[in-house]
């Protein structure tokens, strides 16, 4: 697949489904993205992982950015989960949604075995009680709020990190895929599901 050099807090993204069908690897809602994240168009990286593909278009439901993410090995991967923690964000989803748009979420699919690595998620950025830590391991699916949750990845293994990454328009064949699937809700739900393999 086509890796562009850029990269954002010491993660690369290659995208197999964008705003316009080009390589661009920025969500929707950035400046010349305006739009709510969904219809993305395939790339040219989606000919190189037809597995990818198939298993997207298995969920039945309307996607908008589908990148794969490499987080190098490097210095920073070595960090202390404050620092992991000072990158609490929340995406940019939703923001052009109209009224009565259908909620977008993100699926994270863990491709590489960090079972040492975390997604850390809260309610409230500002107090630690509402943190939810969700272990990297192979196989594991997290549905998740992106743009309602904060949320950072805390990667201190010596190893890089794979996952691919997509949003995903709510919808009843959403639900549907998610009842088929055996999803759990941790205690801090309502706002992410999480599934392994
Ligand atoms: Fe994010």
């Amino acid at each position: 697949m086509t890796w562009p050099d850029s990269e954002s807090f010491g993660i690369h993204f290659a995208s197999i489904a964008s705003f316009d069908g080009q390589l661009d690897v920025r969500p929707f809602g950035t400046a010349g993205h305006e739009a709510p994240e969904k219809n993305g168009k395939w790339t040219e990286n989606a000919q190189r992982c037809p597995k990818i593909c198939e298993w997207v278009r298995s969920i039945g439901g309307n996607f908008g950015t589908v990148r794969v993410l490499k987080k190098s090995n490097d210095i920073r991967n070595l960090r202390p989960i404050e620092t992991a923690r000072s990158l609490y964000h929340r995406d940019t989803t939703n923001l052009y949604n109209s009224p009565g748009d259908s909620w977008i979420v993100r699926l994270l699919l863990h491709l590489s075995h960090n079972p040492e690595s975390y997604l850390l998620t809260r309610t409230n950025r500002d107090d630690s009680s509402t943190e939810c830590r969700i272990p990297l391991t192979q196989g594991v699916r997290i549905l998740f709020d992106a743009d309602q949750l904060w949320h950072t990845v805390w990667h201190p293994g010596a190893t890089p990190r794979y996952a691919l990454l997509l949003s995903l328009e709510s919808s009843p064949r959403i639900n549907e895929w998610l009842n088929q699937q055996g999803w759990s809700v941790p205690d801090h739900g309502r706002s992410m599901a999480t599934a392994n393999k």
